[in-house]
């Protein structure tokens, strides 16, 4: 969990070179359906433009969808659940471990998104300041041009904030009440400075 531009696809992304484990992005998969306008795409990219959340039942169906192509392997999700009924549907077909809860200064963010610059085909994301392409305007990987995502203009990104603000205090009321759940959390406005309290974490509580 982490407010928007609050580093969650920054932090997994390290996570997935140090543990053996795979991570499902639903912010991710959306904009993959929005660019190939797909029916999901279609449905989803209103809600997305004006960072409101997409219902419930289409992140669902996303999540199940993808989950079933990765039976047995340890999952981490990022941006899923987003709000209680999520939480609540989610506990009928997987087993959340550890709550991963990242609290960082939205000053610090609203600054961030401004920066931020994504490969949109798969989701790379870099910063100029922190993360810079090897060559600049394009991705590493592809050679092919970066983007500003759409809701990161400064508007969309406050009515992020306040959404995410909303379901903040119940999800994490829901999983503090989850029998073998543990929820933790890493406060800070650096991912370099977060990430090894991350990891330390993690490798003390999981075999992973
Ligand atoms: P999603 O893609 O999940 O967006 P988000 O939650 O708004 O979070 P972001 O991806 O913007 O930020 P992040 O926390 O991953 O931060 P990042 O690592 O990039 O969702 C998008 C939309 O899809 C939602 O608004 C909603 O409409 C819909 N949606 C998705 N899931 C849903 C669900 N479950 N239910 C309903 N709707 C759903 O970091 C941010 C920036 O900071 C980057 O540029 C990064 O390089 C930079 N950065 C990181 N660390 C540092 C540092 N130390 N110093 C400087 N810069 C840094
Ligand atoms: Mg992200």
């Amino acid at each position: 969990m982490g407010a928007p531009g609050g580093g969650k696809g920054t932090i997994a992304k390290k996570l997935l070179k140090d543990f053996k484990i795979t991570a499902i992005s639903t912010g991710n998969i959306l904009r993959s359906h929005i660019i190939d306008k797909t029916p999901i795409g279609k449905e989803a990219e209103s809600y997305v433009k004006d960072g409101k959340l997409v219902p419930d039942s289409v992140v669902l169906n996303i999540l199940k969808q993808e989950l079933d192509t990765k039976k047995g392997e340890t999952i981490l999700l990022d941006g899923f659940p987003r709000t209680p009924a999520q939480a609540e549907k989610l506990k009928e077909f997987f087993s959340v471990d550890v709550v991963v809860n990242l609290e960082v200064p939205h000053d610090v963010i609203a600054d961030r998104m401004s920066q931020r610059w994504i490969h949109m085909a798969s989701g790379r994301t870099y910063a100029y300041d922190y993360n810079p392409p090897k060559v600049k305007g394009l991705d590493d990987v592809t050679g092919e041009e970066l983007e500003q995502r759409p809701d990161d203009k400064a508007e969309v990104v406050k009515a992020r904030l306040v959404t995410y603000e909303a379901q903040k205090t119940p999800l994490l009321a829901h999983f503090r009440a989850l029998e073998g759940c543990t929820v933790e959390t890493f406060k800070g406005s650096e991912s370099n400075v977060i990430y090894p309290e991350v990891k330390a974490f993690l490798s003390n509580t999981f075999q992973l």
